[in-house]
């Protein structure tokens, strides 16, 4: 087993797992110093190109965006999503996380869905792949407006089945999103691995969020987004600085002259 997941399965129960996402390399070389795991999310898409959805998303882009990400990316665990329309038989599914495996270095893949794609992911975990599954709101397939999930009995019961299916045939981890607080309690407390919660409640073992959400880049409406901090104020005083120097000809001075 990979090294870097063992100290993640450690962690249940224990302390908390953090992940974040990262589509280039500064930002990942920041991120991957706090956290265990750097997620290259195909919300690439919403975030850098403005698509309504993530089935936007080509191999292409996602695989372009992880190989910058990987060369800021020295100690987490780096895990790249497999895009909508990737994974739709065995062998489509493993010949495209081969391709993403082999050309970003990644450590692992995350697909979205539970029994319906599970013939998938076994076949991905026979052929050495490590698998992150993906529960609840799953962005490359909801259809209308994005809805919590787990609410009813039904909903709660086929997630929790789904998760025991992904955990029984090998995925290490499994992210839950927009599962209402007492599915995904449950869910956890059902689970020998750990599952990453976004817009899932405190009970998760770990939390991921969009990078650019917390820091304020983003102007999402999100009910579980917090912005922890707003970094265009300090882009705008950067900016702003330049800009003046140059209208009064003090920058470039001598010192940054030839
Ligand atoms: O695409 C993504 O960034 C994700 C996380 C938000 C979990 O899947």
């Amino acid at each position: 087993m990979n090294t870097k997941i063992n100290k993640i399965l450690k962690k249940k129960n224990k302390s908390k797992i953090l992940c974040l996402t990262a589509y280039s390399k500064n930002f990942a070389e920041e991120i991957d110093k706090y956290v265990d795991i750097t997620l290259v999310g195909d919300s690439l898409g919403s975030v850098l190109y403005n698509y309504k959805s993530t089935k936007k998303v080509t191999l292409t882009n996602i695989i372009d965006h992880s190989k910058s990400v990987r060369l800021g990316v020295k100690k987490s665990l780096m895990v790249v999503d497999m895009p909508y329309n990737t994974y739709n038989s065995n062998k489509t599914a493993l010949k495209n996380a081969k391709k993403i495996i082999k050309e970003t270095k990644c450590d692992a893949v995350k697909l979205e869905g539970g029994k319906k794609i599970i013939s998938q992911i076994r076949y991905l975990i026979k052929n050495k792949i490590l698998v992150m599954g993906h529960l609840g709101l799953l962005p490359q397939t909801a259809k209308g407006k994005f809805k919590s999930k787990g609410r009813s009995d039904k909903e709660k019961k086929q997630l929790i089945s789904d998760a025991l299916l992904l955990q029984n045939n090998g995925v290490f981890a499994i992210v839950i999103e927009c599962v209402r607080t007492s599915t995904a309690k449950e869910i956890t407390h059902s689970l020998k691995i750990p599952t990453i919660g976004i817009g899932s409640s405190v009970f998760c073992d770990g939390q991921v969020l969009v990078t650019d959400d917390l820091l304020g880049l983003n102007n999402s409406n999100i009910r579980f987004v917090k912005r922890f901090i707003n970094i265009k104020k300090y882009i705008k005083l950067g900016l702003r600085k330049f800009m003046s120097e140059v209208k009064l000809k003090k920058y470039p001075s001598k010192k940054y002259s030839y």
